[in-house]
C-alpha cells in the first residue's frame, strides 16, 4: 500500500517552524511579513524536491504541478502556511507539507496519475487587518476593484500587499480558474476543535465548512479630560464599544450553533486619563445556517446604532467580508471517509466551525476535508499540538483520497 515517508514530514514540520517573526509569542508567522516570504522560499525548493514544478499565480499563491497522464481537470491539494499573531505549529502547516509528502510518495512509488495534481500554499489565509482567504478568493472569486484599493493603517494598500507577495492585482477583478478546471479540492487540517478527542479516533472526515461574516466598525466620540469631562457632557466611544461586544456576546449565546466575537480593539487615545475619542474594532460571526450569521449581524448593527446614538458618537460600518458556509458533495465525502476507515476503527464525521481555503475553493470545484485530533481542542495559540502518528494517519487518508478520486473521476 501506499505510504508518506513519515520521518521527513516530522522534520519538514520542524523547519518550517523556524521561520517565525522576531519578538513574537508561539509561532507567529503571518501573511504579508519577511518570516513569511522566507518560509515560502523553503517551500518553494521542498516543492521542486518533490519533483513540482513550482510556480505563483497573479493571486500570490505557490503552485506545485505534477503531470497528470491526460489533460484532465485538476486535482488540487493544500492549505496555507501563514498564521495568527501567536498561533501554533500545525494550523495549515500540515495541509501544506502534507500535500507536499503525498507528491512525494506518488513519485517514489512510480504512480502516474490521470489528473495533474496541484500542491497550492494559498495566500494569507488567516485574518489580517487587510482580509482573509487571499489566495483562493483570488482563484475561486475575484477581487472588487474598491477592495483592492483599500489601505489600512499600518498595512498599506491590499493591491500593494499582493504585489508584494508576488501577486498581479491587474488580473484579479476575475477569479483565475473557472468551475470545471479543477476536479476537486482536498484540504488536510488540524480539527481545532474537541470532537476528534472526545471519540477517539486520531482523524474525521469533515462535512462541510461555515459560513463567517467580518466587518470592521470605527466609533468616534471626543477625547476629554477624565476628571473634568462629567458623565452628562462626554462622548465616550468605548463605552459605547462596551454596549456593542456584549451585544455581539449575547446574539451568539441565543443562537445554538453559533459563536460571535469582537477579537481585535484599537482605542484612542489609549491613555488612562482620557476619554476614548475613537475605537476600531472586528465583529466576526460564525454558523453553519447562513440565515443565523444575517440575524445575528442585523441584531448587532441595532445596538451599535442605539449604543452610539445615545452617547452622540458616530458611528462608520466597513463593508463585510462574508464566506458562505459550504456543504461537501456526498460523493467526495464518501471516499474521503473510506480513505480515513483505514486509518482509523471508526470513521467519524463533523462539521468545521474554522474558516477554511476550501469555503472558496468550494465555489468553483467540489471539496472535502480530512480533519487530525487537536490536543484539547486548543488552536490559534501556542499550546496548539496534534500527536505526529495523528498526521501521518491523515496525511496517507489524504493520499489514499487522491488516488480515489482520481481513479472514481475517471470512472
Ligand atoms: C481560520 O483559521 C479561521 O477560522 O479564522
Ligand atoms: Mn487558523
Ligand atoms: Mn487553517
Amino acid at each position: 500500500m501506499l505510504a508518506i515517508d513519515a520521518l521527513q514530514l516530522r522534520e519538514d514540520i520542524a523547519t518550517l517552524a523556524q521561520f517565525v517573526e522576531p519578538a513574537t509569542p508561539g509561532t507567529t508567522r503571518r501573511a504579508f511579513t519577511d518570516a513569511y516570504r522566507a518560509g515560502r522560499v523553503w517551500l518553494r525548493e521542498q516543492m521542486q524536491a518533490a519533483g513540482l514544478t513550482v510556480t505563483q499565480d497573479a493571486g500570490g499563491n505557490l503552485i506545485g504541478r505534477r503531470a497528470g497522464r491526460t489533460t484532465a481537470p485538476t486535482l488540487v491539494i493544500g492549505s496555507h502556511t501563514d498564521t495568527v499573531m501567536g498561533g501554533g505549529r500545525f494550523d495549515g502547516v500540515i495541509g501544506v507539507l502534507g500535500a507536499i509528502a503525498v507528491a512525494r510518495a506518488l513519485r517514489e512509488a512510480g504512480v502516474v496519475l490521470q489528473h495533474p495534481l496541484e500542491v497550492v500554499d494559498f495566500l494569507a489565509e488567516e485574518s489580517t487587518p487587510l482580509g482573509s482567504l487571499f489566495g483562493s478568493t483570488a482563484m475561486a472569486q475575484g477581487f472588487s476593484a474598491e477592495f483592492l484599493a483599500r489601505e489600512v493603517p499600518g498595512w498599506g494598500v491590499v493591491a500593494d500587499a499582493l504585489v508584494g507577495m508576488g501577486g498581479d492585482p491587474s488580473q484579479l477583478l476575475q477569479p483565475l480558474r473557472r468551475t470545471g478546471e479543477i476536479a476537486a479540492y482536498l484540504e488536510l487540517h488540524i480539527e481545532q476543535g474537541p470532537l476528534l478527542e472526545a471519540a477517539q479516533v486520531p482523524i474525521g472526515a469533515v462535512t462541510g465548512i461555515v459560513g463567517i461574516r467580518r466587518a470592521d466598525i470605527v466609533c468616534t466620540g471626543r477625547p476629554d479630560h477624565a476628571g473634568t469631562a462629567s458623565m452628562a457632557v462626554r462622548h465616550d466611544a468605548l463605552a459605547a464599544v462596551a454596549e456593542i461586544i456584549s451585544a455581539t456576546e449575547q446574539a451568539a449565546l441565543t443562537r445554538p450553533g453559533t459563536v460571535a466575537t469582537v477579537g481585535s480593539l484599537h482605542v484612542a487615545p489609549n491613555q488612562t486619563n482620557v476619554v476614548p475619542g475613537q475605537v476600531r474594532f472586528s465583529v466576526e460571526m460564525r454558523s453553519l445556517h447562513w440565515p443565523e450569521v444575517v440575524a445575528m449581524w442585523d441584531e448587532i448593527v441595532a445596538t451599535v446604532q442605539t449604543a452610539c446614538a445615545k452617547r452622540g458618537v458616530t458611528v462608520q460600518i466597513g463593508t463585510c467580508e462574508d464566506s458562505a458556509p459550504v456543504q461537501f458533495p456526498a460523493w467526495i465525502r464518501q471516499i474521503v471517509a473510506q480513505a480515513c476507515g483505514q486509518y482509523t476503527h471508526q470513521v467519524v464525521e463533523l462539521p468545521s466551525g474554522a474558516g477554511h481555503d476550501g469555503s472558496m475553493v468550494g465555489v468553483i470545484a467540489p471539496v472535502a476535508m480530512i480533519f487530525v485530533r487537536t490536543k484539547d481542542g486548543r488552536s490559534h495559540c501556542p499550546e496548539e499540538f496534534a500527536a505526529h502518528d495523528d498526521i501521518v494517519a491523515g496525511v496517507n487518508a489524504l493520499l489514499q483520497a487522491v488516488v480515489a478520486i482520481d481513479a472514481w473521476c475517471e470512472e
